[in-house]
């Protein structure tokens, strides 16, 4: 039957079908008089958000006693980003915070999840901290308090001081990592009642030390790679401690972004499949922090290379954390499987679509199971959407408008599987869009774009793209529209 019908045909009986769907729930706005269809509503209390991070917006790379990062190298070598371009100016964010917590403001979001530059803080790396540079984040989060914006800040977002000698191969960065955080976290939580540790393991740690795409471009055998990782993780545990010693009251957690998965069929035997992948694929990083120690499939894996690790380690890398951050972009899809690791990968047809970054596949259900399989596994008392968002190939109108539908599509289809996962009972209390404004995307240079708000990289204006109008009214009526 369905073959005999043109596409045209077939276009009305959908539309039909739909607009019998909204007809039969209508309902009305609060001060409107157009009947909408019935609105997918979030908790109360919900937290929405924008994210950035402190390398890719603020620029000022050289202002107020503030030294190279890994990422000021890396970009400066020819080749390493595209066009060759650096994080020197982005998006001026350290000059221009005001007016994006005007943008924040407009938007009606109630939180604004920040990073601060470790090489503002200590330029060497470890020492002497530097005056300066604090204050630059104490007039910004106060600016924020007087707008209404909640901060939530990340400690590491990859802008590794360049002067620590070995970088994450060195055991001794996450000690440095720790007395960075307890200074910072014991200096700002007046300010701050959320930090977290670090921006996901796995990007900088196997993009930076094992394919050599992100900073500082190793390609480094495994077993270093592996101590590199282990090095990140102790990090975050060692920061843990400290964050709790100086500022004890805090809500403290970690922004990660395990591979998510998705089972191909939801009946029993692939959501098992599903759980299983997700802690045994995630063995090197959010397993690890969740358990307190490395599974035995995973060190028999990694065999010889293995990391090596010592006594306490594991015990600071699994102190307990108030909230955990999940950043989650696309789906990985998994089945069940005969073997004995009960899950077998199923990799996706070369038709699969994807956005304008070919690694952001579109699967927005793996909002719900992403969510579903970490709280099923380790039951974390909270659970933010650290970053959810795309890259879109913006253009602006002769009139002004930048009328990105692609990423509207993404963010409501996303938030809408994110609804299935409040309102079955899983603990998500926000959601941070990635990103506020558009901003120098690592290795991709200025060439993606990201943001809610559109920047002229040569003028630094912004000016709301339409999903910035859209997330404003799902904020405003703390559901999907
Ligand atoms: C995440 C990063 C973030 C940004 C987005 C697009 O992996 O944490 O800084 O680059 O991807």
């Amino acid at each position: 039957m369905m073959r005999d019908m043109t596409r045209r045909q077939f276009g009305k009986t959908v539309a039909a079908t739909a607009a019998l769907a909204n007809v039969a729930i209508p309902e009305k706005l609060p001060g409107q008089s157009v009947a909408v269809g019935q609105s997918l509503e979030f908790p109360k209390g919900f937290v929405w958000g924008c994210a950035t991070a402190a390398y890719q917006i603020e620029g000022a790379a050289n202002e107020d006693g503030r030294k190279p990062s890994i990422w000021d190298v890396f970009a400066d070598t020819p080749g390493k980003t595209n066009n060759g371009d650096t994080g020197d100016v982005a998006d001026d964010s350290y000059h221009l915070y005001k007016e994006d917590t005007l943008l924040l403001k407009n938007l009606g979001v109630g939180a604004y999840r920040l990073s601060i530059s470790w090489p503002r803080i200590f330029p060497e790396g470890k020492g002497q901290p530097n005056a300066p540079g604090l204050d630059h984040y104490k007039r910004v989060l106060d600016d924020l308090q007087a707008n209404g914006v909640t901060p939530y800040i990340t400690l590491f977002h990859w802008d590794l001081p360049a002067a620590l000698e070995g970088g994450w191969q060195s055991r001794d960065t996450a000690k440095a990592f720790a007395d960075y955080a307890g200074y910072v976290a014991g200096q700002l939580s007046d300010r701050v009642q959320h930090f977290m540790t670090i921006n996901e393991f796995d990007s900088f740690t196997n993009l930076g030390y094992k394919t050599g795409v992100f900073a500082p471009g190793l390609k480094l055998p495994a077993a270093e790679v592996n101590q590199v990782r282990h090095n990140a993780l102790l990090a975050h545990g060692l920061g843990m401690e400290a964050i709790r010693a100086s500022a004890p009251a805090a809500q403290v957690g970690l922004a990660e972004n395990p591979t998510s998965f998705v089972p191909v069929i939801e009946d029993e035997a692939n959501i098992k499949a599903a759980q299983r992948a997700t802690r045994e694929e995630n063995a090197a990083f959010l397993t690890a922090v969740l358990e307190g120690k490395y599974t035995e499939a995973y060190l028999e894996r990694e065999g010889g290379n293995a990391p090596r690790v010592q006594p306490g380690d594991m015990k600071a890398i699994g102190s307990p954390i108030d909230f955990l951050g999940l950043n989650i972009y696309g789906p990985s899809y998994v089945r069940a499987d005969d073997s004995a690791q009960g899950y077998a990968i199923v990799p996706r047809q070369a038709s699969y679509p994807h956005m304008a970054s070919p690694w952001i596949a579109v699967g927005p259900e793996v909002l719900y199971w992403g969510v579903r399989n970490v709280s099923e596994l380790w039951n974390p008392k909270a659970i933010y959407i650290t970053e959810n968002g795309c890259s879109a190939d913006d253009v602006m109108t002769a009139d002004g408008r930048i009328e990105d539908t692609d990423r509207v599509m993404y963010l409501r289809n996303h938030l809408t599987h994110l609804h299935r996962a409040t309102s079955g009972g899983l603990p998500v209390k926000g959601y941070f869009v990635w990103s506020l404004l558009d901003n120098f995307e690592w290795a991709d240079g200025y060439s993606k774009r990201f943001g809610i708000h559109y920047v002229d990289f040569k003028t630094q204006k912004r000016t709301a793209k339409l999903s910035a109008k859209w997330y404003r009214e799902a904020v405003r009526r703390n559901a999907v529209v």
